[in-house]
């Protein structure tokens, strides 16, 4: 019933002209993928032309961060519309990196979702604990937090518009990857509190990604879970032949 999805978050790597090469090399991987969606999420500076090289295939492409503002005195930051105008369709949002290296706040997560759906993008927002957090028993109490402050009145249609990629801060680059049970169970968590929150139907549909250290060794075990509903991948995705083995990654 959800379709997995198989994003890649480029973070600060790739020029244009590596990311152009990307994309023609990965295109027909997406459109073969007739059981997931593939997304790629490329720096601002590449966005536009990795967009037209995934012109007319199943591939999707993705800004890994936005303003809330339409427009307006904001130096450095970039505007939803920009985003849709460069040809994205969806965008990262409260990612941990821009959480610890920018201190990005629940509060501004909770604007730029809103301000991506009026744009009509697709946010990926993310959530997860720090070790310090998990090893204290805070991690729901962390991930509610986040959700309910990060989605604040949202309706249940909204809702049903966005992802939500979990990924365990201490998971993020560091080669150590939640076992599919502890990513299972958070995604369980999440995806009660949805169903509290937006009521019965709507959070039934709401992918749930899992992010943090996902290769193509481990990417099998993590969707043999119900509750996993696809990778948000950062070293992983940069290489054309570990995205095409994510992309066609076999449940096991
Ligand atoms: P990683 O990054 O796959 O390199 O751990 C994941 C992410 O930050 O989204």
């Amino acid at each position: 019933m959800r379709k997995p999805v198989i994003a890649g978050n480029w973070k600060m790597y790739k020029t244009i002209a590596e990311a152009v090469d990307f994309v023609e090399k990965i295109r027909p991987v997406a459109d073969k993928a007739s059981h997931c969606e593939a997304i790629v999420a490329p720096p601002f500076t590449a966005l536009r032309a990795a967009a037209e090289a995934a012109r007319g295939s199943a591939l999707r492409v993705a800004a890994q961060n936005c303003h809330w503002d339409k427009e307006g005195a904001h130096t450095g930051d970039v505007a939803t519309v920009m985003l849709r105008d460069a040809g994205c369709t969806h965008v990262i949002i409260g990612h941990s990196e821009r959480r610890h290296d920018c201190g990005e706040t629940d509060e501004q997560v909770n604007k730029k979702v809103k301000a991506a759906l009026a744009a009509g993008l697709t946010p990926i927002v993310c959530v997860g604990e720090t070790l310090e957090e998990r090893e204290k028993g805070e991690t729901e109490k962390v991930l509610e937090c986040q959700f309910m402050r990060g989605l604040a009145g949202l309706t249940p249609a909204d809702f049903s518009r966005i992802m939500i990629a979990y990924e365990p801060v201490w998971a993020i680059g560091t080669g150590r990857t939640a076992t599919p049970e502890m990513a299972a169970q958070a995604h369980g968590f999440l995806r009660r509190l949805a169903r509290q929150q937006f009521g019965a139907s709507e959070p039934d549909g709401v992918r749930i990604l899992y992010g943090g250290s996902v290769k193509p060794d481990n990417i099998g075990g993590l969707m043999a879970q119900e509750e996993i509903d696809g990778a948000l991948v950062g070293g992983a995705s940069l290489k054309v032949d570990s995205f095409t083995a994510l992309i066609n990654y076999l449940r096991g």
